[in-house]
């Protein structure tokens, strides 16, 4: 069985109903990794998962190694990553607690580590990234929200911003103008870094406030967190329905 990785973000930190078989921790030519690698059981499964923010939830997105996640990823035999992220919403369909399989990406994050292409350990390649995420896994996820009888958008721009601060109202309008439908702080570089490693990827975004400057007022934690409630226990019904089926 080809091996399935879940990389969690910002209200999954850890994987309920998952049995535990190993948790190790992994040395990298990229320093430490966010946190240790859980190997366990889900729907009669074996999934490898990390909490991309570490555990407890403190690395910010501009700090996370992603580097260090994906090679050690790729070291565990990993051949397909499912990124489960929280997101901003943009566009009329994209509202709170809503889900998405995103299908492009806007990168506007800087100064991130971004590429393994960039010393000796790896020969200089050009990846083609024309569609970010893998197009099988991708269907293999909106087939499984069909199963699991969620309604989700199955298309969606991401708009990688630098975080950690939210966007201005402007940033967003802009973002709009530009075509993204969502605003997430983690989608990159790990999807081009997943890519430059031969790991099929693909994203669950979980839409947790409309983007600024959409709605009116501030946006505040305590709205993120209760629609992230609604949308997270959603995201784990695609994901078992998904893992079920592979
Ligand atoms: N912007 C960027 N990242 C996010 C947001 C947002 O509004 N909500 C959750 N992650």
């Amino acid at each position: 069985m080809t091996k399935l990785a879940i990389i969690g973000g910002t209200g999954l930190t850890q994987l309920s109903d998952l049995t535990i078989i190993k948790t190790e921790k992994m040395d990298t030519p990229y320093g430490a990794s966010s946190a240790a690698f859980v190997t366990g059981e889900l729907c009669g499964k074996e999934v490898i998962f990390l909490a991309r923010h570490g555990n407890p939830h403190t690395i910010a997105p501009h700090k996370i190694n992603y580097r260090a996640n994906i090679w050690a990823l790729k070291q565990l035999g990993v051949e397909k990553i499912i990124a489960v992220a929280a997101v901003g919403g943009i566009t009329q369909e994209m509202v709170p607690a809503h889900i998405a399989i995103p299908d492009q990406i806007i990168d506007y994050s800087y100064g991130r580590l971004h590429t393994f292409f960039d010393d000796e350990k790896y020969p200089l390649t050009h990846i083609d990234f024309s569609y970010p995420y893998n197009q099988a896994l991708r269907a293999g996820l909106i087939t499984a929200a069909a199963a699991a009888n969620i309604g989700i958008s199955t298309y969606g721009t991401y708009g990688c911003t630098q975080g950690p601060r939210l966007e201005t109202a402007a940033e967003i309008k802009r973002l709009a103008q530009d075509g993204c439908d969502l605003v997430g702080m983690t989608g990159m570089p790990e999807a081009a870094l997943a890519k430059e490693l031969g790991i099929e990827y693909a994203a669950i975004s979980v839409i947790a406030n409309w983007g600024a400057g959409i709605s009116a007022g501030e946006i505040t934690m305590a709205e993120i967190e209760e629609n992230l409630h609604v949308g997270m226990a959603n995201m784990a019904k695609v994901l078992k329905a998904f893992i079920a089926a592979t």
